[in-house]
């Protein structure tokens, strides 16, 4: 799209629509996300939240049984776990007021993968394992994805042809997929394989433009994800709590050990008080602000971990990284885009209309069923967080800006609950002097206040790191490598771009 004449949206549009096609278990036409914006021109950034939103007949207690305790599965398979999808009004809305090429053209790639196929590959087949069961049952899935009942071998060519329709009428029309004919088969579709939609709930979807948050640290300007996502109250909250030592200074073991602290503190406050900022008020002042911070510093130990425990309890006044994608632009013009898109966990809730071919999300999980019920990625929450007709479930997808007088860095990751250490772990790299590639291949840690246990990849930390940890009191446990990150670097004074696709995934930085 860039050597096509277009921009850095249109190519997060094209981009977006490709990854729709070929990473499907991932993002959709059937699911949402997040597009962080920068204009060159005025400098201004802007934040187009394509979030899914819960459909109007959705409520509180959906997943819960009559004892009140969730129906295992409930929230992340079939139909009734799928929330209205904003991907195409946020690439309607890109297109339209940012771009400068036609859907047409920026869906053209999107719409030949799809019919012509493209060769299954690892990750994805490993996704398909994950769900065979629920991808069989649905006829349209079982015939695009599977081969008489079974996954078949890499190599084999998928090919999407009612995807395919589906990405024509959104490029020739994009409010055609959520009002008229298409629209009204989507949602009897839904309904008929026993989900709760109604017209209006496709109607009435809008994408919200929101501003950013930003924030300082150690002389870089930080502009993050706003509520509903998490990302950016908890990556400024922990790191304006880490701006209270002098990290460089510290060894290895207590640099990770304040690293381990500021994320407990600042997962902490993502339980109790995020959720939809349309639905409920969110304390975003005080929570990023550092004189909080230095508040939740005072009980940091240097020497001892803090049981999560002893922390406020999350108390409810009213009541891998191997699926979802990350994609970071930068055009010769300077404008950006971070793009965090998701069906939430692997195929989302691998049901397929169809007639369309569009792989619903299972979203509707990132909501608290109940106080204190972890979902998929054991993150609690409280009623701040709880299912309500059209509200947006409380994401941890954090596309995220780092400016300094080094350059620039675009960074964000799928991962679910560990976007947000990711995108801290990459930022405070960066600062230290990090290129591209070392950004995304370093090791990763992660603390989320509860379980209140420390993950690490394996080599993270070394034996000596472990022993003293452990030593002060924090539990550790080792994990597989999580997250794809994909970063975009710019040096200002040497002008040299750099592009970096994760190791641990599937992806490619190109830079030309
Ligand atoms: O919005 C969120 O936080 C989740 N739906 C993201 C899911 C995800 O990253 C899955 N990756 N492993």
């Amino acid at each position: 799209m860039l050597s096509h004449g277009g921009n850095a949206f249109d190519a997060a549009v094209a981009i977006s629509a490709a990854l729709a096609v070929v990473e499907p278990q991932s993002s959709g036409v059937g699911g949402g996300g997040f597009y962080l914006l920068h204009f060159a021109k005025g400098g201004r950034d802007t934040f187009v939240d394509g979030r899914e939103a819960a459909p109007a007949a959705a409520s509180r207690d959906m997943y819960l049984d009559g004892d009140g305790h969730p129906i295992p599965g409930a929230s992340t398979s079939g139909p009734r776990s799928a929330a209205i999808p904003g991907e195409p009004a946020a690439w309607a809305w890109l297109a339209s007021h940012y771009g400068r090429l036609p859907l047409t053209t920026s869906l053209a790639p999107a719409i030949r993968i799809a019919r012509e196929g493209f060769p299954l590959y690892e990750r994805m087949r490993v996704g398909l394992q994950w769900k065979q069961a629920t991808l069989a049952k649905s006829p349209t899935a079982a015939r695009v994805f599977l081969r008489d009942g079974a996954v078949p071998d890499d190599g084999t060519v998928i090919r999407q042809p009612e995807l395919a329709a589906t990405l024509e009428l959104i490029a020739r029309n994009p409010q055609g997929f959520y009002a008229g004919e298409f629209a009204q088969r989507l949602v009897a579709e839904v309904r008929a394989g026993g989900g709760i939609w109604a017209d209006d709930d496709l109607r009435s979807y809008k994408i919200v433009e929101r501003a950013p948050l930003t924030g300082s640290y150690r002389g870089a300007h930080i502009v993050s994800a706003p509520p509903p996502s998490s990302g950016g109250v908890v990556l400024l909250d922990a790191l304006n709590i880490l701006s209270g030592y002098d990290l460089s200074a510290a060894s290895g073991v207590l640099r990770r050990h304040l690293l381990i602290e500021a994320m407990r503190h600042s997962y902490r406050d993502r339980a109790e008080y995020l959720g939809d900022p349309d639905f409920v008020s969110i304390p975003v002042d005080v929570l990023t602000s550092t004189v909080y911070a230095a508040g939740q510093r005072e009980s940091i130990r240097p020497d001892r971990a803090t049981p999560s425990t002893l922390l406020r309890p999350v108390v409810d006044a009213g009541g891998e990284g191997a699926t979802t994608t990350h994609f970071s632009v930068l055009d010769h013009d300077g404008n950006r885009v971070a793009g965090t898109i998701s069906v939430n966990l692997f195929f989302g809730s691998a049901w397929v209309a169809p007639s369309s071919g569009i792989i619903l999300n299972d979203t509707m999980d990132d909501f608290s069923a109940a106080a204190g019920v972890p979902n998929a990625f054991q993150l609690i929450g409280a009623s701040a967080n709880s299912i309500a007709p059209r509200k947006r479930p409380l994401s941890s997808m954090t596309p995220t800006f780092v400016d300094n007088s080094r350059g620039l860095l675009i960074i964000g990751s799928p991962g679910g609950s560990t976007i947000i250490s990711m995108v801290l772990e990459g930022t405070l790299a960066w600062l230290d002097g990090a290129n591209a590639k070392a950004i995304v291949s370093q090791g990763r840690i992660h603390h989320q206040y509860l379980p209140d246990v420390v993950r690490y990849e394996p080599g993270a930390l070394s034996a000596e790191e472990l022993a003293a940890l452990k030593a002060m009191g924090h539990t550790l446990s080792e994990g597989r490598t999580w997250g794809n990150m994909q970063v975009v670097t710019w040096d200002y004074a040497s002008g040299q771009v750099e592009a970096a696709s994760d190791p641990r995934g599937v992806g490619a930085g190109l830079v030309y």
